[in-house]
């Protein structure tokens, strides 16, 4: 569908299904840092979910045709036994669930967004909040139950020492959440319901650890390191440091 932004530009939000010839790219134009691009979960999966859950990613494309705005988003079968309906491991185990169940012919009860991402030009137009419309509106149109998202707070990393429980509870006068992104999920009808404490995570060897962020790397303790939720944890002794992302359940009920 045509949107036109604040700023006067047109763009086209589909889903991939729709436009099959973005099923094979590696598309992702969120501005993340080095060291982000270092989760082996992701690594393993994340290209290849446009391929895997066509009906569930979108991209928005600008008027020259250029990819400007990307979702995607896996379907998976939450709660039973083995399940727990808001897993602590939150990204990384939607996407472990997502990809087993569509490899053993689950049928799906609900979708867990990976990220919602808007290239540097199209930001603060208002094109997140309708990139998180049209996956609801996808989402309903499947007839599955639930949108999920980890959500990752944008403002959080200005406070790495804030426990993210606490950060996640702060609201303005409105009632709304203080985060930006938070107060986007809210806004479009969805509700926080969980913190997902070990969501995503980055292991690295000292030396890596200095390449991704330029940073000394030289004490053991809790690194602050621009871009992270929370603080890197640095053992000089074993010669590695672990990043462990904490992520916010947000569901928006379909
Ligand atoms: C987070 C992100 C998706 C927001 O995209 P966007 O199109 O700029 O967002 P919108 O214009 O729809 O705005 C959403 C809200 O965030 C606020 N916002 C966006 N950028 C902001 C900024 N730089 N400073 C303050 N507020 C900001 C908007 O004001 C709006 O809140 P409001 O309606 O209550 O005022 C975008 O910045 C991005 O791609 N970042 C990198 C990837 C990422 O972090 N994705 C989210 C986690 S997966």
């Amino acid at each position: 569908m045509r949107h036109l932004l604040g700023s006067g530009r047109a763009v086209e939000i589909t889903t991939v299904a729709q436009r099959p010839e973005f099923a094979g790219a590696a598309i992702d134009v969120g501005g993340w840092g080095d060291f982000m691009r270092h989760n082996r979960i992701s690594e393993a999966y994340f290209w290849q979910t446009l391929e895997a859950f066509p009906a569930t990613c979108l991209v928005a494309t600008a008027e020259d045709g250029s990819v400007v705005a990307d979702a995607h988003a896996v379907q998976l079968r939450l709660g039973g036994r083995d399940r727990a309906p808001l897993p602590a491991g939150g990204w990384e185990q939607a996407v472990v669930w997502a990809f087993a169940d569509a490899r053993h012919g689950v049928v799906p009860d609900t979708a867990c967004a990976l990220n919602i991402s808007v290239a540097r030009g199209f930001q603060e137009q208002g094109l997140a909040s309708r990139m998180l419309t049209a996956l609801r509106e996808t989402v309903a149109g499947l007839g599955l139950g639930n949108l999920l998202a980890p959500v990752r707070p944008t403002f959080k990393e200005f406070e790495p020492r804030t426990p993210m429980v606490e950060y996640a509870r702060r609201v303005r006068p409105d009632g709304l959440p203080c985060d930006p992104w938070l107060r986007t999920h809210v806004r479009a009808g969805g509700q926080i319901v969980g913190i997902a404490p070990t969501s995503w995570l980055v292991s690295g060897t000292l030396d890596e650890w200095r390449r991704w962020t330029g940073l000394a790397f030289d004490r053991s303790g809790a690194v602050e390191v621009p871009g992270a939720l929370t603080t890197v944890h640095c053992d000089i002794d074993s010669g590695w440091a672990v990043y462990v992302e904490p992520n916010v359940w947000v569901r928006h009920e379909i």
